[in-house]
C-alpha cells in the first residue's frame, strides 16, 4: 500500500483500520469492540479486549522463540558498565520484581512512583508495574524534589522505587536525600521506598519504610501477568503545562500497545530481532514509547544508555554505540546532534567507526532547525527524518513513514501526518486554513489509539485544555502550517511552554517561582534562542519600588530559586531587570507579545494595551540583552 492509501483507510474507516493492527498481538481476550465513548464522552479504543502489557511485551516473546534474543543491552560510560538481559532474563527480573512489589501491597489500579537514573532496574521496575495491572509513574531524576512532590501527591503511589544515586557525567547525584526531602514535603506518604543500591553511592535507609531493591528481590515469589481491560491506564505521566501544576496524562493500556507496535513498522521501519536506539531517558515520554515499551512490543533489542552524547567520554560516542550493538535506527533529540556537531563539527569521530548498520536517524522533542538537519545528513550519509509528537499523543503525529513509503523529506518540515492523525491548521475561529497559511495545529478527533484519554484525576482539565478551543478537534498547543504537498511545518508553542534542550518546561511554573523573591513586584519568563539548547529560559523582572538589592545578587538568588524548585534541568541561568513590562489595561502581562519580540517576529499589540510606549522600550532592552533571535 502507498502512504496516500493507508493514510486515506485510517481517516475513512478508522475501525477497520485499527481492528487489522490490533490483531498483530497477543490479547488474552481479543477486542469485538473497537472505537467507542466512555461516560466521559471521549473516544476510547480497544474498550471490551483484555490484555497485559508487560505480557504483550515480554512473556509472548518468550514463548514465541526470541526467549535468548538481547532484549535490552545496558551501556553506561559514566559507571563503566555493560550488561544484556535476554528476553527471558527480563522476563524473570520483572516477574519476581512484580512479586516484590505485590509484596508491599500494590494491586491491579495502584500507583508507583519511579524515580532512576538510566539503569535497567528502572525498566524492570516499569515493566513489573505493568505485570501487576497497576500504574507507574516515572519521574525524571533531573527534577528537585518539589518537582517530584507533587507528583507523588498527585498520584498518591502506594510505593516509590528509587536508586542510591544517579550520574552525570562526573558527578554522582544521590538520589535518596532527594527522595526523602519529596515524601516529606507531599501531604500523601508512598508506605515504602524501595531502593536499588548503586556502588558510586550506597544510600542508607530508613527501616521503617525503605527496602533494599534485592532483598526485595530475594524474597519475592515471581507474578504472573494480571489482566486488565485495554482502556485501564498503563501510566501516568507529568508533563508541563501553562500553569506551575504539571498534567499528569494518562496512557491505556490497549491503545497504546497497538499504536506502538504499529509505528514500530510504519514510522522506523523496523523488523522483530533488530536494534532500535533512543537516546532518550525513561523519564520522557520518548524514553517511554521507544526506550521500553514499542522496541519491546515488536520483538527488538533495545538500548538503555546512560551518558550523553559528548563528553562521556567525548563526541564519538553515538558512532561508537552504533558499531557496537548495530544499531538500526537511532532517535535522539536535535540538541544532541547540534552538541555533537558543536564540539566535532567536520564529524571527524566518525572515521573511527564503522555504522553500516545505521538505516535511520531520527529526531524530535524540538524544532530540527535546517542546518542541524543538513549537517547530520552530510555526515551520516544517512536519512534524517523529523518527527513531531507530544507527550499527550504518545507517538509520532507527523513524520517520514519509512516503513510504508519514503517520501522525499524537506528541512524544517516533520513531513506528513502519520495514519491515524487528522491534522488540520486552524485559524482563531476554528476554521480550516488553506495550504501556506499559518495557525494552530489541531487534530480532528477521533484521536488514533495510544493518545491520552484523560489527565489523571481531572477530566475537567483535559476537556478545557484540549478539547475546548476548537470542537470536535485536540488542540495541539502548536502552531505551524502546511504547504501545497499537504507537508507540516511546526513552528513552536502558541502557549508559554518551552523546548530546552528537548525537555518541555513551563515559563508559568518559573514565573510563581520567581514572584515569590521578597524583591519581585512582577515577571515574565520567556524562551530565548539558544544555538545548543534550541531555547533557555529568561527573567524579565520587574523590582518592588524601593527594593535595593544589586542586579547580580538578585540573578543567583533567582537562579537558585528555580534551580531548587524545578531543577538543574531548568537551565535557568539569567534574570534581568526591565523599568516596566508591557501590559494590559486590566494588568494583564502581554507574554505573547514578549514571545513575539524574542522570536524576531511581527509584535501583535492589541489594543488592550495600558501604555503603548513599552512596546518600544521592552523591544530595546531585549535587543541590547541578546534576548532577539538572530
Ligand atoms: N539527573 C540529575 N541531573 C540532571 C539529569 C538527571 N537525569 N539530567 C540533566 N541533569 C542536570 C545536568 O547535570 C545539568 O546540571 P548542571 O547545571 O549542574 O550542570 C543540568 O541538568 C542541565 O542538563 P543538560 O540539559 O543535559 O545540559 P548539559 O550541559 O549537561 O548537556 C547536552 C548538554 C546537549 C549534552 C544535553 O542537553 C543532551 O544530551 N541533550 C539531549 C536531550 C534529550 O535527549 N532529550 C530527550 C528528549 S527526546
Ligand atoms: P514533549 O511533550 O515533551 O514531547 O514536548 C512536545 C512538544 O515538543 C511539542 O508540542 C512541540 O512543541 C515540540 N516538538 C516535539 N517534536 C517536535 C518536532 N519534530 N518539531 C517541532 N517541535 C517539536
Amino acid at each position: 500500500m502507498t502512504y496516500a492509501e493507508e493514510y486515506r483507510q485510517s481517516i475513512h474507516e478508522p475501525e477497520k483500520f485499527w481492528a487489522d493492527k490490533a490483531a498483530r498481538l497477543a490479547w488474552f481476550t481479543p477486542p469485538k469492540s473497537v472505537l467507542t465513548k466512555d461516560d466521559n464522552g471521549i473516544d476510547r479504543w480497544f474498550s471490551d479486549g483484555e490484555m497485559n502489557t508487560a505480557y504483550m511485551a515480554l512473556d509472548h516473546h518468550v514463548e514465541n522463540g526470541r526467549a535468548d534474543q538481547v532484549a535490552i543491552i545496558y551501556d553506561s560510560p559514566v559507571a563503566q558498565s555493560k550488561q544484556q538481559y535476554t528476553y527471558l532474563q527480563l522476563r524473570d527480573a520483572v516477574a519476581t520484581f512484580a512479586g516484590a512489589l505485590r509484596d508491599q501491597g500494590v494491586e491491579k489500579g495502584d500507583r508507583v512512583v519511579i524515580y532512576m537514573p538510566m539503569i535497567p532496574e528502572a525498566v524492570i521496575a516499569m515493566l513489573a508495574v505493568a505485570r501487576l495491572g497497576a500504574i507507574h509513574s516515572v519521574v525524571f531524576g533531573g527534577f528537585a524534589p518539589h518537582e517530584l512532590a507533587v507528583r507523588i501527591e498527585d498520584a498518591e503511589p502506594k510505593v516509590l522505587v528509587t536508586a542510591s544515586c544517579g550520574i552525570e557525567v562526573a558527578k554522582v547525584i544521590e538520589y535518596k536525600g532527594l527522595v526523602d526531602e519529596a515524601i516529606s514535603l507531599s501531604k500523601h506518604k508512598p508506605d515504602c521506598c524501595i531502593v536499588y543500591q548503586r556502588e558510586q553511592a550506597r544510600a542508607s535507609l530508613d527501616q521503617s519504610r525503605d527496602l533494599d531493591w534485592n532483598d526485595a528481590m530475594a524474597g519475592a515469589e515471581p507474578a504472573d501477568c494480571v489482566p486488565v481491560m485495554a482502556t485501564d491506564p498503563l501510566y501516568i505521566l507529568y508533563t508541563s503545562g501553562t500553569t506551575g501544576k504539571p498534567k499528569g496524562v494518562v496512557r491505556d493500556n490497549g491503545g497504546h500497545a497497538v499504536a506502538l507496535k504499529y509505528s514500530m513498522d510504519a514510522v522506523y521501519n523496523m523488523r522483530p530481532g533488530e536494534v532500535f536506539w533512543a537516546a532518550s531517558d525513561v523519564g520522557w515520554v520518548v524514553g517511554h514509547s521507544y526506550i521500553v515499551y514499542g522496541p519491546l512490543l515488536h520483538g527488538c533489542t533495545t538500548v538503555v544508555y546512560e551518558g550523553k552524547p559528548v563528553r562521556t567520554p567525548d563526541s564519538g560516542a553515538f558512532w561508537r554505540m552504533t558499531e557496537e550493538y548495530k544499531i538500526k535506527a537511532l532517535f535522539a533529540a536535535p540538541t544532541a546532534f547540534r552538541a555533537i556537531r558543536k564540539e566535532d563539527p567536520e564529524a571527524l569521530q566518525l572515521a573511527n567507526y564503522d555504522i553500516s548498520s545505521l538505516e535511520t536517524v531520527f529526531m524530535a522533542g524540538e524544532r530540527l532547525d535546517p542546518p542541524t538537519y543538513l549537517w547530520t545528513v552530510e555526515k551520516t550519509g544517512r536519512p534524517v527524518v523529523d518527527h513531531w509528537w507530544q507527550t499527550e499523543t504518545g507517538w509520532a503525529i507527523c513524520a517520514n513513514p519509512t516503513g510504508i513509503e519514503t517520501m522525499k523529506p524537506k528541512p524544517g518540515s516533520s513531513t506528513l501526518p502519520t495514519p491515524g492523525f487528522n491534522v488540520q491548521v486552524l485559524d482563531a475561529q476554528g476554521n480550516e486554513l488553506p495550504a501556506g497559511e499559518q495557525g494552530a495545529i489541531a487534530i480532528k478527533q477521533p484521536l488514533p489509539p495510544g493518545c491520552l484519554p484523560t489527565i489523571w484525576g481531572d477530566i475537567a482539565r483535559f476537556k478545557s485544555g484540549y478539547l475546548s478551543d476548537f470542537p470536535g478537534y485536540y488542540c495541539s498547543g502548536d502552531g505551524g502550517y502546511k504547504d501545497d504537498d499537504g507537508y507540516v511545518f511546526i513552528m513552536g508553542r502558541t502557549d508559554d511552554v518551552i523546548n530546552v534542550a528537548g525537555h518541555r518546561l513551563s515559563t508559568g511554573e518559573m514565573e510563581e517561582i520567581l514572584a515569590a523573591h521578597n524583591a519581585v513586584a512582577e515577571c515574565s519568563v520567556i524562551g530565548v534562542h539558544d544555538s545548543l539548547k534550541g531555547q533557555v529560559p529568561v527573567g524579565l523582572v520587574l523590582l518592588k519600588d524601593g527594593t535595593d538589592i544589586d542586579e547580580e545578587t538578585l540573578q543567583s538568588e533567582l537562579v537558585g530559586m528555580v534551580r531548587k524548585e524545578i531543577g538543574p534541568i531548568a537551565c535557568f541561568q539569567r534574570a534581568v531587570v526591565v523599568p516596566r513590562l508591557p501590559k494590559t489595561r486590566s494588568g494583564k502581562i502581554l507574554r505573547k507579545l514578549l514571545r513575539q519580540i524574542a522570536a524576531d517576529q511581527d509584535v501583535t499589540v492589541p489594543s488592550t494595551i495600558d501604555d503603548p510606549a513599552s512596546v518600544p522600550e521592552i523591544q530595546e532592552i531585549m535587543k541590547t540583552q541578546g534576548l532577539v533571535n538572530g
